[in-house]
């Protein structure tokens, strides 16, 4: 029987990335208003199982612990987010038993809870997220954005690259080359902007290569889970728009 004041915590383990995952539970104070950041912490400081055996303190990601940087990503009671947000009086609500803590599973797991999120940062380079720039040097104000184009950026850049969109996504796993939905928003966003507008074709070849936007399903799992309310499946349609009118002119030589 486990005493009100106690939080089951039941977390997916691995010690190195070829070892087989194994389930440990720990008991741990609860804490008012504590995040599962917070628990991870109990743990650490005494890791000691429910069954009172010592063990190696969980390992896990987090760096911002306000919901910015998308490091804390994993499959907490079920559903991808972020441990820095994920409160444990809501959780016990969702499952008054316990909360279960895995790792995400579309990317290689280095320990414990830590994964490796390179996947995304490999897709970002190679839809060339970024404005080119042509030196260090003091190059002016740039052009400026109209309001209409500052509304549709401003939720594109809220992307934290934290990988819940791909974890969600039928279409990424281990033989998949699929760049994910982050990295098509992404493209869509450096599009838009009135300087990386002018290497879009750069961008429209990437997402029309192998692993690019005709990859993408259509299930829209991504939009449901993305923890900042990113419209992708616009960015998606945007991208499929973008990258057919850009076929069609370079197929007449335009
Ligand atoms: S719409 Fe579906 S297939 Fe396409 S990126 Fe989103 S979850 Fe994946
Ligand atoms: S689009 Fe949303 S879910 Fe996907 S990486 Fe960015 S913030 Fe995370
Ligand atoms: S620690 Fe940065 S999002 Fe959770």
């Amino acid at each position: 029987m486990i005493a009100a004041d106690t939080v089951t915590v039941k977390v997916k383990r691995r010690e190195r990335p070829a070892a087989s995952s194994y389930w440990e539970t720990f008991n741990v104070p609860r804490v008012p208003e504590a995040n599962v950041i917070s628990v991870l912490q109990q743990i650490a400081a005494h890791p000691v199982t429910a069954e009172n055996k010592k063990v190696a303190p969980v390992a896990w990601d987090c760096n911002c612990l306000e919901e910015v940087c998308g490091a804390c990503s994993m499959v907490i009671n079920g559903r991808v987010r972020q441990a820095c947000s994920a409160l444990v009086d809501k959780l016990l609500e969702e499952d008054p038993t316990q909360i279960r803590l895995e790792p995400m599973s579309k990317f290689p797991v280095i320990r414990d809870l830590v994964v490796d999120r390179s996947r995304m940062f490999e897709a970002l380079k190679r839809v060339k997220a970024w404005i080119p720039l042509d030196g260090y040097y003091d190059l002016g104000p740039g052009p400026a954005m109209s309001e209409a184009e500052q509304e549709l950026a401003y939720p594109l850049s809220r992307c934290m690259t934290c990988g819940c969109c791909l974890e969600a996504c039928p279409q990424i796993n281990e033989r998949s080359d699929f760049i994910g939905a982050a990295a098509v928003s992404q493209a869509i966003l450096f599009n838009a902007h009135p300087t990386g507008r002018l290497t879009a074709h750069q961008r429209l070849e990437a997402l029309m290569a192998p692993g690019g936007i005709a990859d993408c399903g259509n299930a829209q799992n991504c939009a449901k889970v993305c923890p900042k309310n990113i419209p992708l499946l616009a960015s998606i349609a945007r991208a499929g728009r973008q990258t057919t009118v850009y076929a069609i002119k370079r197929w007449l030589g335009r």
